[in-house]
């Protein structure tokens, strides 16, 4: 195998990528690349609520069918990201002031027609989002967890389970790598679920990194996971270098990507890798992390860079 896909396939598992829709309707090195390279894709930001349905009861899907109906066409897979977040929600939601039992309606519905569209098409969703704080508790600034409580979770993936039977149904959060505070509550939301027969099948692990930075403790951590029965997967990796990134980081920025997707793949119930972008001329770090860049595999000329060889060695 010469691809990165030609060696996930070759071990039976995922290397993904994050998809945004305006290079895809028009850029063919960006096509180019995502079909050689993937056999799994993300929607970077179609299938957000604020893209699905900008103005209430009115969907917008033609950027999220364009994703998926690429994927089938090019025998991949697709992550479905996301259902459940703080962020992203349309300004009619956001504003709305709704109750409790309202929003309860609201989210119901959102997942019903949703993980119904692409129902068989999709075989994993990202059905909760950053839901908790750094300290491990559950994140005080999301609208669900202040009007619907915590019991929002564990609603949302039985009615995602309803909805579409044989998707695996995640919790995704970032900065929970590491064996710390929030992966500890997280950890702990992850057992009481299961517990109480909740379908969860996996967790999320975004790991948006910075160059040199992986943390020691991340396989470890992944492995507790795994050892409750879980799915875990690596969901958003990118390895951000401050600009402008010298030869030295680009090669750190390569062990990196090895370590990582080692980190994970290394764990029983590994479901795969996806990056969170595929060249550095799209990536979201300089418009988010001020002074930062050059986080992707491909720089902004579809060249690979050295951290595309060392996500290769850890396929
Ligand atoms: C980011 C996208 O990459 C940007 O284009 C958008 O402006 C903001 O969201 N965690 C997530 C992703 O779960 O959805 C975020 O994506 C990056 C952080």
């Amino acid at each position: 195998a010469t691809t990165l896909r030609g060696y996930a396939d070759a071990r039976g598992t995922k290397i993904g990528a994050a998809v945004a829709d305006g290079p895809l309707r028009n850029e063919s090195a960006y096509t180019t690349v995502l079909d050689r390279e993937f056999n799994s894709l993300t929607a970077e930001n179609a299938m957000k609520w604020d893209a699905l349905e900008p103005n209430r009861g009115s969907y917008d899907w033609a950027a999220a069918d364009r994703l998926v109906d690429r994927a089938a066409a090019h025998n991949q897979g697709v992550r479905g990201h996301t259902l459940v977040w703080h962020s992203q929600l349309p300004s009619w939601l956001k504003n709305g002031n709704f109750s409790a039992s309202e929003l309860n309606t609201i989210l119901k519905k959102h997942i019903d027609t949703t993980v119904g569209r692409y129902k068989g098409r999709v075989y994993a969703w990202d059905v909760v989002n950053e839901a908790f704080d750094e300290n491990g508790t559950m994140r005080r600034n999301s609208l669900w967890q202040e009007k619907l409580g915590t019991g929002h979770i564990a609603n949302a993936l039985r009615w995602a389970h309803a909805a579409d039977p044989s998707a695996k149904l995640y919790i995704n959060d970032y900065n929970i790598e590491a064996d710390n505070a929030k992966s500890d509550g997280l950890y702990d939301l992850a057992r009481q679920l299961l517990a109480q027969g909740v379908p969860l099948d996996g967790i999320g692990f975004q790991s948006h990194f910075v160059v040199g930075q992986v943390p020691s403790s991340m396989k470890a951590n992944l492995k507790r996971f795994s050892d409750l029965g879980l799915e875990v997967s690596v969901t958003e990796l990118d390895v951000r270098i401050p600009l402008p990134a010298s030869s030295a980081e680009l090669d750190q920025q390569s062990a990196d990507y090895k370590t990582a997707s080692e980190n994970c793949l290394g764990v029983p119930r590994c479901a795969g890798v996806t990056v969170w972008g595929v060249t550095d001329k799209y990536s979201w770090i300089p418009g988010t992390f001020n002074g930062y860049g050059a986080a992707l595999p491909y720089n902004g000329s579809y060249a690979a860079k050295p951290a595309y060889t060392g996500l290769s060695k850890g396929l």
